[in-house]
């Protein structure tokens, strides 16, 4: 196991395009660090459950309008409001493996035609990820995936555009992961790079901001 009781938690972020299969990878990994005697935790954002993620909600089933900088901003304000829990939680030596973040924020915004740096501004400070996990896959390919749940992103061209913006946020945290490979093939290459992270966190690794 990588030992329950020394250092920080890992921060571990699974990115990606709708259907890329990151949310049953993310429960997959958590389960399996469990068993590892890894205390974790499995988060998502949008966080839905606060205020600001129930009008995001809303925004995405389009029962809303908003302006796309006002959305991004509260997108942003969602991971804001989680950050004095995330930092507690990784102080406390539990990882935390989170659907979505910072790379997302800034992908489907500047996908929309706002600007990168613009976008990227209101994420500086939040906490960095130690490891982002990328699952790489074209849009075309997600799409032919059983088809989307039909919230206002889910569109094949819409889809090209973010993959476009989230090849120029790779940075030091970034991994791709082929994820046109079996479900299982794609966990097995997320569960050694996590424990490894997860070690390295445990060790005395310094948790990072953004960006
Ligand atoms: P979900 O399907 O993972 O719940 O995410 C909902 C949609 O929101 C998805 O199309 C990606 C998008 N999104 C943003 O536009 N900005 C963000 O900051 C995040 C986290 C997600
Ligand atoms: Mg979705």
């Amino acid at each position: 196991g990588a030992g329950a009781n020394a250092g920080r938690g890992a921060l571990i972020v699974l990115e990606g395009l709708d259907r890329s299969g990151k949310s049953s990878q993310c429960a997959q990994l958590a389960s399996f660090l469990e068993t590892q005697g890894v205390p974790v935790e499995a988060w998502r954002f949008p966080d839905r459950t606060t205020a600001m993620g129930q009008m995001i909600s809303s925004y995405l089933s389009c029962q809303t309008s908003l302006d796309d900088a006002a959305i991004h901003l509260l997108f942003s304000a969602n991971r804001w409001e989680k950050r004095s829990l995330m930092e507690a939680k990784l102080k406390e030596g539990i990882t935390l493996v989170i659907d979505r973040y910072s790379y997302s924020g800034v992908a489907f915004s500047a996908a929309k035609g706002l600007a990168l740096d613009w976008c990227k501004a209101p994420e500086v400070g939040l906490p960095a990820p130690d490891l982002v996990l990328y699952l790489d896959i074209s849009a075309e390919m997600a799409a032919g995936r059983g088809g989307y749940g039909g919230e206002r992103y889910e569109k094949l061209e819409f889809q090209k555009k973010v993959k476009q913006k989230f090849k120029l946020l790779k940075d030091a945290a970034w991994q791709n992961v082929d994820a046109t490979q079996s479900i299982d093939s794609i966990q097995t290459v997320i569960r050694e790079e996590s424990i490894k992270i997860v070690n390295e966190c445990n060790s005395g690794r310094q948790l990072m901001q953004m960006w």
